[in-house]
Parts: C-alpha cells; sequence; structure tokens
C-alpha cells in the first residue's frame, strides 16, 4: 500500500528565515510561500532531487501546527507524507486495523491539490503520518 516519500514536513516559527537558510546555506530551490487556509498553516516547499521538505508556519487563530511550536520553540519535524495510490482504500483497511484518522476521516484537498488524510502518532512509532494520493 504505502507509496514513494512525498515530503518531511518542518514546523518553524518563521517560514522566510527557514527558506532563506535552506536557499542561502544548502542552496535548495525553493517554492513560492503559499497561504493554505484550510489547514492553518503557509507552506513553502524545498525541492531535492528526491523528495521535498514542506516548511510550515502557523496561519491565524488556533492552527493545527501552534501546540506542536510551543513545545518545539525552534521548529522540528512534524509529519511525514507517504503516496498512496488509493486513499480511501487506505483508510478503510487502517481503520479496520484500528488505526486512528485525525479530524472527519474524511480527506482534504493538501497543498499539491490531491486529497490527504493524517494518521496519529500513537498508532505510528510516535510519528505523525501524512497519506496523500499519488
Ligand atoms: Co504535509
Amino acid at each position: 500500500m504505502i507509496g514513494r516519500l512525498n515530503h518531511v514536513a518542518i514546523a518553524v516559527p518563521d517560514i522566510e528565515a527557514a527558506a532563506n537558510t535552506y536557499r542561502n546555506s544548502l542552496g535548495a530551490t525553493i517554492s513560492a510561500k503559499e497561504a493554505q487556509p484550510d489547514h492553518g498553516v503557509t507552506t513553502i516547499f524545498i525541492e531535492l532531487p528526491n523528495t521535498k521538505i514542506e516548511l510550515l508556519e502557523p496561519l491565524g487563530q488556533d492552527s493545527p501546527i501552534d501546540k506542536f511550536l510551543e513545545r518545539n520553540p525552534n521548529g522540528g519535524i512534524h509529519h511525514i507524507c507517504y503516496e498512496v495510490d488509493d486513499i480511501i482504500a487506505a483508510r478503510d483497511k487502517l481503520t479496520q486495523e484500528g488505526a486512528r484518522v485525525l479530524g472527519t476521516g474524511e480527506p482534504k484537498i493538501g497543498a499539491h491539490n490531491k486529497p490527504v488524510l493524517f494518521l496519529h502518532p500513537k498508532d505510528f512509532c510516535g510519528t505523525l503520518v501524512e497519506l496523500e494520493q499519488a
């Protein structure tokens, strides 16, 4: 079921500073900054040859990454995103096995205009997992 690693997401308090670090120190290619109001974050993607890094900064009131940044004020790895061919089939299989899907359980449209779901970190080795339909 699990496919490619789509991205690793890093939550940061200052997305411009983080993007500059990746651009200037590491020579990375940086996407434009994009507000994702449905997800309560602003994103910048760093394109790597084999995957992407998603920088996340809180957007608006009650961003889902507020608590994470309270615990990790310098930022930190927030989630990893795996591709799946069929997100509904993946969800149904995982929930049948007892895994918890966050939110309503229905996929939302993610940063790449594809359906995404998040899985509870307690069910996946302490790591928040995002599934994205490839
Ligand atoms: Co993500």
